[in-house]
């Protein structure tokens, strides 16, 4: 057991980095699916389906559905089911509740949540008990724009997605005592980190994962002209931290979701600035392609 536990809102690229743990042999204790990218329909649907093709056994659960105190927002960046059109011809009927499971379990033993989606659900189990955040050994973030370089500029105005669709919950969570690694748009829409269409024909699996895989990235690289591995580069972070290099400081939300970093060497969040290539290669890119 790796004391992880993922919450997603199963996208494309969610997807790729469940994928990527098990590739590294990596499987959380459980999955609570969130809104965000789609309806936690969806969310939960392709991600109990990505778990269904690896063969693996790890229960998904149901996160929030909607954010704290806002409408949720939703656009089809990921396609109209939040999985680029494919069907993975299966569905779990019922789903418990992943916010009570993610309770239960850190009160039995400390764990790390690898958040790569709205941090609604996350915001929600603190709320429950303050006390809770001592048994949470670290939080991993896909989510924030820093503009700390010409990449950091905001996918959703000058907002991040994950950040943008509640930034209340981000507040909670930014807030916590809880050391956190966020890993932002700074790092993750840096273009050599991204899939193009060449790359295609270098995928290395093959079979249903092989199928999904090329099925998906045809359809986002066709609809973008380039796909950003931003969840998997959240992953990575869980495995090989020292491929990165951080700002640690203190991080503010506005309403509209736009944050900012207060530099301060004293603070428990570490805000990624930078990743090194070849570790991106040997992480990521060459365990999907050749
Ligand atoms: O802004 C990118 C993030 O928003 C990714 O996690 C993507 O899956 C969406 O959730
Ligand atoms: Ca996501």
């Amino acid at each position: 057991m790796n004391n992880v536990i993922l919450n997603v809102d199963t996208g494309v690229d969610d997807a790729y980095a469940i994928i990527l743990l098990e590739k590294h042999g990596i499987r959380p204790d459980f999955i609570v699916a969130s809104s965000g990218n789609s309806h936690i329909e969806n969310a939960i649907t392709n991600t109990a389906g990505v778990v269904k093709i690896l063969n693996s056994s790890v229960p998904v659960y149901k996160g929030s559905s909607k954010p704290l105190v806002r409408d949720a927002y939703y656009e089809d960046y990921h396609g109209k089911n939040g999985m680029a059109g494919y069907n993975f011809n299966y569905a779990i009927d019922e789903c418990e509740n992943g916010i009570l499971k993610m309770y239960e379990a850190l009160k039995r033993k400390k764990y790390t949540i690898i958040n790569t989606c709205p941090l609604t659900s996350i915001a929600l189990l603190l709320l429950m008990d303050e006390n809770i955040e001592k048994n949470i050994n670290e939080i991993i973030i896909m989510g924030g724009a820093f503009h700390s370089n010409s990449y950091g500029n905001g996918n959703v105005g000058n907002a991040e997605f994950n950040i943008y669709y509640d930034p209340e919950a981000a507040k909670t969570v930014f807030n916590s005592n809880i050391k956190e690694y966020i890993m932002p748009l700074d790092v993750t829409m840096n273009p050599d980190f991204s899939v193009k269409n060449d790359d295609l024909k270098k995928m290395k699996d093959t079979g249903v994962i092989g199928d999904f895989m090329h099925k998906t990235l045809k359809y986002m690289v066709e609809r973008y002209n380039s796909f950003e591995m931003h969840d998997p580069i959240a992953t990575m972070a869980y495995f090989n931290k020292n491929a990165f290099k951080y700002i640690n400081g203190d991080i503010s939300v506005d309403s509209n979701g736009v944050t900012t970093l207060n530099e301060n060497k004293n603070s428990n969040k570490y805000v990624a600035c930078s990743m090194d290539k070849s570790e991106y290669i040997k992480s990521i890119y060459g365990k999907f392609f050749n």
